[in-house]
C-alpha cells in the first residue's frame, strides 16, 4: 500500500517528508521569554522521531502579549539568540524542519501559571496590562483589556514585523499566526470581542482587516521561501460568535492577504464557549474549508491513530494533521504510524537497534493482527 500520510507535502518553499505536524504546545518553561534546556528535550526529541514538521509553541511578539510569566517570546535579542542556539544544536543531529507559532494573548494574557491554578494574574501580583480590540472581558475573573488605539495597533503590527525579521535570521521555514483560541487576533475576528466602530470593527471584512494587515506585513518581511499560515477556530462555540461560514469567508480574505495555509482548531473565545471534542471532530470543518477555498489545510483535534491520519489525508480532508497530546503520550508516534502503514521510517543511527525488522521486540510489542 502507498501511504498518503507518508507522502511529501509542499507549502511555498518548504517541503515536508510526510503529513505529520507536531502541533504547537506551550511548555511553560521560558526563561524571561527565552527557550531553556526543557525545550532541547521537548523539541529535540520530536526532531529525531520522524514527523514532517515540528512547530514551536505559541511565542509572543511583545511583552504585554505574554500568556504567563513562563511563555516563550521573540521580541528581544536575547530570546532570538537562545532560539538560534537551540536550533543550531538540534540541526547538528536532525534535518527535521521547524516552524514557529506567533502569539499574542490579548485579553487572555497575564495568566497565572498552570501550577498556580491558571486564571488571571492581577497587576498587584506581578501581572501586566492586557489588550484587545474593545474593552470587553473574556468573562469570569478576567479583567477588561485596554482597547488598542491607532498607536497601539501600529505597535502590535510592528511587533509582528520585527518577530518575522527574527525568523529570517534564525532560519525557520514556517510561521503560523495564532488566530484562534480567544487570543488577540481571534478577538479582532470575532463579534463577541470586537465591538469597534472604526475601520477594524463592524462587518466581517472590517473585523478581519487588522489580521489581514498583519499577514501582509509578515509576508513582506519573511523571505519568499518561508511559508506563512494562520490557526483559526472552526467556529466560536457561542451564540453570536463566528460561524463556520464566517471562518470560510475570513479564510478567503486572509489568503488574499498572503496566508499559505490555515490550521483548523477550536478554543474558547469567551468563558461561555463549550467545545465538545471527539476523535477527529474538526476534520469535517477542515474538509469543507479546504474544498470551499482551495487553501492548504492543517487539522488538529484528537487525531489519534495512524489509520485516522491516513484516512484524513487520503480522502482529501486536509493536507497535514497536527498532533499534540497523542505525541506527548507517544513521541515516536510517527515511527509507529510508519510501521503500522508499512512504510520504512528513517531512524537516527543510535536508535537503529530498535527499528522494526531489526528488533524482534517491535513485532512482539505491536503485533500486526492487533494493529489491524
Ligand atoms: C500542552 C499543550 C500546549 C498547547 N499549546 C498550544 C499553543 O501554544 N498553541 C496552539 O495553537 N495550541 C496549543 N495547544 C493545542 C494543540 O496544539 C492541539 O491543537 C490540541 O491539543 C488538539 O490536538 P490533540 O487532540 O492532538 O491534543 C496545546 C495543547 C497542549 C496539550
Amino acid at each position: 500500500m502507498t501511504s498518503r500520510l507518508f507522502s511529501p507535502f509542499e507549502v511555498r518553499g518548504q517541503t515536508y517528508a510526510n503529513r505529520i505536524a507536531i502541533s504547537p504546545m506551550a511548555q511553560y518553561n521560558g526563561d524571561d521569554g527565552a527557550v531553556t534546556p526543557w525545550h532541547d528535550q521537548h523539541l529535540g526529541g520530536f526532531a529525531v522521531s520522524g514527523p514532517g514538521v515540528v512547530m514551536i509553541e505559541s511565542t509572543s511578539v511583545e511583552r504585554e502579549g505574554w500568556g504567563s510569566a513562563t511563555c516563550l517570546a521573540l521580541h528581544t535579542d536575547r530570546q532570538e539568540a537562545a532560539l538560534r542556539e537551540l536550533l543550531t544544536r538540534i540541526r547538528t543531529y536532525s534535518a527535521t524542519p521547524f516552524g514557529i507559532q506567533f502569539g499574542h494573548s490579548g485579553r487572555k494574557g497575564s495568566g497565572r501559571l498552570p501550577t498556580a491554578g491558571r486564571g488571571p494574574l492581577p497587576l498587584d501580583e506581578g501581572g501586566w496590562r492586557t489588550w484587545g480590540p474593545s474593552p470587553v472581558s473574556f468573562g469570569g475573573e478576567w479583567p477588561v483589556p485596554e482597547a488598542l488605539d491607532d498607536a497601539g495597533l501600529a505597535r502590535v503590527r510592528e511587533a509582528y514585523r520585527q518577530a518575522a525579521g527574527r525568523v529570517n535570521r534564525v532560519d525557520l521555514g514556517l510561521v503560523e499566526l495564532h488566530g484562534a483560541h480567544g487570543y488577540l487576533l481571534h478577538t479582532f475576528l470575532s463579534p463577541v470581542s470586537n465591538h469597534r466602530e472604526d475601520r477594524y470593527g463592524g462587518s466581517l471584512a472590517a473585523r478581519t482587516a487588522f489580521v489581514a494587515e498583519i499577514i501582509a506585513d509578515v509576508r513582506r518581511t519573511l523571505t519568499d521561501d518561508r511559508a506563512l499560515g494562520i490557526r483559526l477556530n472552526a467556529h466560536d462555540y457561542v451564540d453570536g460568535g463566528l460561524t463556520f461560514e464566517d471562518t470560510i469567508a475570513i479564510t478567503g480574505l486572509l489568503r488574499e492577504a498572503g496566508a499559505d495555509y490555515v490550521c483548523v482548531s477550536a478554543g474558547a473565545i469567551s468563558a461561555e464557549a463549550r467545545i465538545e471534542a471527539s476523535p477527529g471532530y474538526l476534520v469535517p470543518y477542515a474538509s469543507k474549508l479546504r474544498a470551499a477555498t482551495g487553501i492548504a489545510t492543517f487539522v488538529t483535534g484528537l487525531i489519534l491513530t495512524p489509520e485516522q491520519g491516513e484516512e484524513i489525508i487520503a480522502d482529501g480532508h486536509a493536507d497535514m494533521v497536527a498532533l499534540a497530546r497523542g505525541v506527548l503520550d507517544d513521541p515516536r508516534w510517527s515511527w509507529h504510524a510508519a510501521e503500522r502503514l508499512g512504510v520504512e521510517a528513517d531512524y537516527p543511527m543510535p536508535y537503529l537497534m530498535a527499528k522494526p525488522g531489526r528488533w524482534p521486540g517491535a513485532a512482539l510489542l505491536r503485533p500486526a493482527d492487533e494493529a489491524a
